[in-house]
């Protein structure tokens, strides 16, 4: 399996902090936020990944990652050009991907927990098009919340609702498929002006083609000043309890 993390986006709500520089460069207790979703995906066992920029100081987010190595990763790197959202970023890897199924972590998700390699094997050898991990929030109105039937059945995400179906959120971890693409190709940008990816996690739901666990660790994204410092006491909280720190996870330098 392959991997990608996107690493774009302009951060408005995280303004003045990244008015000049990059989210993904901020820190998240004792490291950068982009290492997170890098250790995420090289915990899995997964080797060759794409980092997708935008927005600010790409060149440093470039120069902090390298060539990957310090992770056991081998990076390359795409370039999006301005923000066009979740599934636009995934469309850019398709040269990339090729024929094998791939995961996406979102440059802000930070995952203290299990590792997610069993997930990733049981969905490569299912019959789903495409994957998410789901978690339960306060504050569902933030992400794509999901809607589920008296069954229990998912029937579609929800990308920000004023009113949320539920507090159950799709994390930023997809698990997709080269046929995706064709997905991607075919939306129709968001009233944010977004091509999201909580319309082709939708695009999955009939006939049970989307694979769906909820995440069995703690979880949090970085993307406002609040869940920012949630993100980092996450992370100490980890620390101070001497777990989830392989030590392929420090870079040697
Ligand atoms: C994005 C997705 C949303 C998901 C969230 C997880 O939100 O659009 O569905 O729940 O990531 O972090 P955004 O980063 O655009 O706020």
């Amino acid at each position: 399996m392959k991997g990608i993390v996107l690493a774009g986006g302009t951060a408005t709500r995280l303004h003045p902090l990244t008015i000049v520089t990059n989210k993904h460069l901020l820190p998240i207790y004792d490291r950068p936020m982009i290492y997170y979703p890098i250790e995420t995906l090289a915990g899995m066992g997964i080797r060759e990944v794409m980092v997708v920029v935008g927005g600010k100081s790409v060149g440093d987010v470039v120069e902090l990652l390298a060539d990957g190595a310090h992770f056991g990763l081998d990076l390359t790197y795409r370039y999006q050009r301005g923000a066009l959202g979740i599934a636009h970023a995934i469309g850019l890897a398709r040269d990339f991907v090729g024929d094998e199924p791939f995961c996406v972590v979102l440059g802000d998700n930070i995952l203290r927990g299990p590792a997610l390699d069993g997930l990733a094997r049981e969905f490569e050898a299912g019959p789903w098009g495409a994957g998410t991990l789901l978690y339960r929030v306060p504050d569902p109105e933030r992400f794509g919340v999901a809607e589920f039937d008296a069954d229990g059945n998912i029937i579609g995400f929800e990308e920000k609702p004023a009113h949320p179906k539920s507090d159950l959120i799709p994390i930023g971890v997809y698990f997709l498929r080269p046929e995706a693409f064709d997905v991607i190709d075919r939306l129709a940008p968001s009233g944010r002006g977004e091509f999201e990816i909580t319309d082709v996690l939708n695009h999955y739901i009939p006939g049970r083609r989307l694979y769906i666990r909820i995440y069995d660790g703690h979880w949090a994204d970085a993307g406002t000043v609040a869940s920012l410092l949630r993100a980092a006491e996450l992370a100490r909280d980890d620390d101070e309890h001497g777990c989830l720190r392989p030590p392929t996870q420090r870079p040697a330098r």
